[in-house]
């Protein structure tokens, strides 16, 4: 049993992340009891705030975000009477020595051995001095363990991430460090590996004698919402494209690990950033493209431009839509293409990733356009759940003719899959890092991104546009008719 009794300490402990996400998660693993009875939770946030307008923010957060039905009034009490809030400026050194004698005060009333676990849902550049004031106050010294749990964005670019990560480094271990890609924690990105590694069918292809290409597609009908002072630095290049979609990449790539444990699975990752080939200045313009959405209609809804929406200003050429050809120079994946898009505004909420096979040496069958559809395997991870595997077949009734037929597979029909931050946040109590993010692959995705994001900054006719709730700038379309292929439009 890996569950241990254990104290988190949530910074950012009444913001966004901790009201749609955390409280909802710890509330489910609560429930079903796949967490240690026997935890509590200091939440820190700079409002003063009573003890009980704090755990009814908790539980109207439970009750509006979790899956789970609401309880009886004994079982809430149970779960609320865990939460403490305590005010806190992160940047005052003073708070700090309240917070140990509240951490050392809950300890002992919940009898805890001292297992921490800080969560900092708060802004990347309070890392830092958030880690040296829970070192100096001896808030890391602790007889059980003590972990770190960090959101993104880690740094804007490489230097930026080092020296983030150097802050951070100074108090915490890099094995006590989880840094979270709310990505691993989707069941079907998890289940590619699983794919893989569990088929000899498709084992024996996963190469480039048979595979074709590679489609990542993570497309939003969200536009910017109301995080335009951050995205509109960010763009999606850094925002999607430096940790979901490489992360979706690697594991794609992967080469089987030696055994299922985190560092074996990570060593593994880490060669396909290693492989993965960086655009050169000039190599940017034929590989990548960026758009920007304009003015446009979604679900029969007027839907302003990017330029329009608040905060944005209006020159803003911020990127909202990126797509790129890559190459994985390995043995595996030589000669085959990765092709990868992701945006906000676009026609359809979809994640997923296609597979497309080489076709048979000689076509024997006359079909329509005399040309056999390609296999396919669609590997569903957002908002469907699932697999298709599209294969050729003889129409039924008696034609003659060979068309394309599907086998489905439905991951969440019968069962509801856990929320990301549900799997997330047990991994973390548990010690499990595998799904986490470690730092040689954030700096390698940074030393990949980092380039193109400098082009794309000196070059601002780089950028395209596209109108809100369609699939995208034409110019991505383009990208695969030149080499004789085309996007896979989801369902
Ligand atoms: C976040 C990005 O990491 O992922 C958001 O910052 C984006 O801009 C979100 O909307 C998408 O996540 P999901 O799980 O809805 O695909």
């Amino acid at each position: 049993n890996l569950q241990e009794p254990f104290l988190m300490i949530l910074f950012g402990g009444a913001g966004d992340l901790a009201r749609r996400k955390l409280f909802p998660a710890l509330y489910s693993l609560h429930r079903n009891g796949l967490i240690h009875d026997r935890f509590a939770v200091v939440g820190l946030g700079r409002s003063v705030r009573e003890q009980e307008e704090y755990r009814s923010i908790v539980r109207e957060s439970v009750e509006k975000y979790s899956r789970w039905d609401t309880e009886t009034e004994q079982d809430w009490s149970s779960f609320l009477n865990r939460f403490r809030y305590v005010s806190l400026d992160v940047a005052d050194a003073s708070g700090y020595k309240d917070l140990l004698g509240e951490v050392e005060g809950l300890e002992q009333k919940w009898h805890l051995p001292q297992n921490r676990l800080f969560y900092l849902a708060i802004s990347p550049r309070l890392f830092g001095d958030v880690a040296i004031q829970l070192k100096e106050v001896g808030l890391t010294q602790t007889r059980g363990w003590r972990r770190l749990v960090i959101e993104k964005p880690f740094g804007h670019d490489y230097p930026s991430a080092k020296e983030l990560n150097d802050q951070i480094t100074g108090s915490f271990l890099e094995e006590e460090i989880y840094r979270i890609d709310h990505y691993l924690g989707k069941e079907m990105v998890q289940n590619i590996t699983v794919i893989r590694f569990a088929n000899s069918l498709f084992e024996a292809m996963w190469n480039n004698r048979y595979i074709s290409h590679v489609q990542i597609t993570a497309g939003e009908t969200v536009g910017v919402g109301e995080r335009a002072a951050y995205y509109d630095h960010a763009g999606a290049l850094r925002d999607m494209v430096q940790n979901h979609i490489l992360q979706m990449v690697t594991m794609v790539a992967m080469e089987p690990p030696s055994r299922l444990k985190p560092e074996a699975i990570h060593d593994e990752k880490v060669k396909v950033l290693r492989s993965l080939r960086r655009w050169k200045e000039e190599d940017v313009a034929t590989h990548m493209v960026r758009g920007q959405y304009t003015a446009g209609l979604l679900d029969g809804k007027p839907a302003v431009a990017y330029r329009e929406e608040e905060g944005v200003p209006e020159d803003s050429t911020n990127e909202t839509f990126v797509a790129g050809k890559w190459y994985i120079d390995n043995f595996r994946w030589s000669g085959v293409p990765f092709y990868i898009r992701t945006g906000k505004r676009l026609d359809q909420k979809v994640t997923e990733v296609v597979i497309q096979f080489k076709g048979v040496p000689q076509n024997l069958y006359f079909n329509k356009n005399n040309d056999l559809a390609p296999n396919l395997l669609v590997i569903r991870i957002n908002p469907d759940e699932g697999l298709s595997f599209q294969m050729n077949a003889k129409k039924p009734g008696g034609d003659p003719e060979v068309v394309p037929i599907a086998m489905e597979f439905c991951n969440n029909c019968d069962v509801e899959s856990p929320e990301a931050y549900e799997s997330l946040l047990r991994d973390a109590l548990e010690g499990d890092r595998t799904f986490f993010t470690h730092w040689d692959e954030v700096s390698l995705a940074w030393k990949f991104i980092d380039p193109i994001r400098r082009v794309w900054d000196q070059d601002k006719d780089s950028l395209c546009f596209y109108e809100a709730g369609s699939s995208g700038p034409v110019e991505a379309d383009a990208l695969l008719a030149k080499d004789g292929f085309h996007w896979h439009s989801p369902r």
